[in-house]
């Protein structure tokens, strides 16, 4: 499938779809506190998108996932399935990913939250991790090549004596979830391929306080690192413009 060019209108589609999955991650917020288990802020989330926003949970029944949400908790890097015997605890750090179908057109985004009070690294590894995230946007524009986004990631990262996660990227999104290109959070500036108006991509990169190797669980989802340590995660669904970005899923909390 090649890349599919996105016109102005379709844009503004993507940006109701990527308003209303940035509505869910600003609901939650006050759902994400010690004694909560990860299977009830799915619960939470999946009655919020299909009565209140009216719209489609993308993540349920995708290549047999089963839940609305992937909820990443402390060494899980992504795809955490929310589990009714896995309650949040003060201290903890966690990852909520959510992609909702608005009108056919997809919106993917996900943030990190801190439960109850958490230590220092961990608020570090956090706010590090979003600037990896925003750093990577700011390259975006017609005629720069997607390894200047990945290098300004990694350097970031790296910078901080943190790891880029290469197991799994960004992608295209659009009318269809995963699309191409593939978004890799590391690599060289100026090369790979060159942006056009008109493309859209998510950028969420994962970075881990330890090496960047992952291992995925035997339930086939959830993604760890391998050496135990913290792992964080934000995503944005991104549209390239005449002269720069759009970020389709960004929350008013965000000062970017
Ligand atoms: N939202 C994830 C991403 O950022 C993908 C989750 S797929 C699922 O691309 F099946 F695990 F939900
Ligand atoms: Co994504
Ligand atoms: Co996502």
């Amino acid at each position: 499938m090649p890349i599919t060019i996105k016109t102005k209108k379709d844009i503004e589609n993507m940006r109701i779809a990527g308003q209303k999955a940035a509505a869910v991650l600003n609901m939650l917020d006050k759902y994400v506190v010690p004694g909560i288990t990860t299977e009830e802020l799915d619960k939470i989330a999946f009655d919020y998108i299909t009565r209140d926003l009216k719209c489609i949970p993308a993540n349920v029944g995708y290549n047999g996932y089963p839940k609305t949400l992937c909820t990443s908790l402390n060494s899980v890097i992504c795809h955490g399935i929310p589990s009714e015997s896995q309650t949040l605890k003060d201290g903890d750090i966690l990852n909520i990913d959510v992609t909702v179908i608005e009108n056919k057109w997809h919106g993917d985004t996900s943030k990190m939250y801190a439960v109850g009070k958490i230590q220092n690294f961990a608020k570090r590894l956090i706010n590090v991790t979003q600037e990896c995230m925003y750093q990577g946007i700011k390259k975006v524009r017609p005629g720069e090549k997607l390894g200047t986004i990945g290098s300004a990631i990694q350097k970031h990262a790296e910078n901080n004596h943190y790891s880029v996660v290469r197991d799994y990227c960004g992608h295209g999104i659009g009318k269809v979830y995963h699309e191409e290109p593939q978004v890799l959070h590391y690599g060289n500036p100026g090369e790979g391929l060159m942006l056009e108006e008109g493309m859209c991509f998510t950028i969420e990169p994962m970075i881990n306080l330890g090496s960047y190797h992952s291992k995925l669980l035997d339930d086939g989802w959830t993604v760890v690192t391998k050496d135990g340590k913290l792992s964080a995660q934000w995503e944005h669904t991104i549209a390239v413009t005449a002269d720069g970005y759009d970020i389709l899923t960004l929350r008013e909390e965000e000062e970017i």
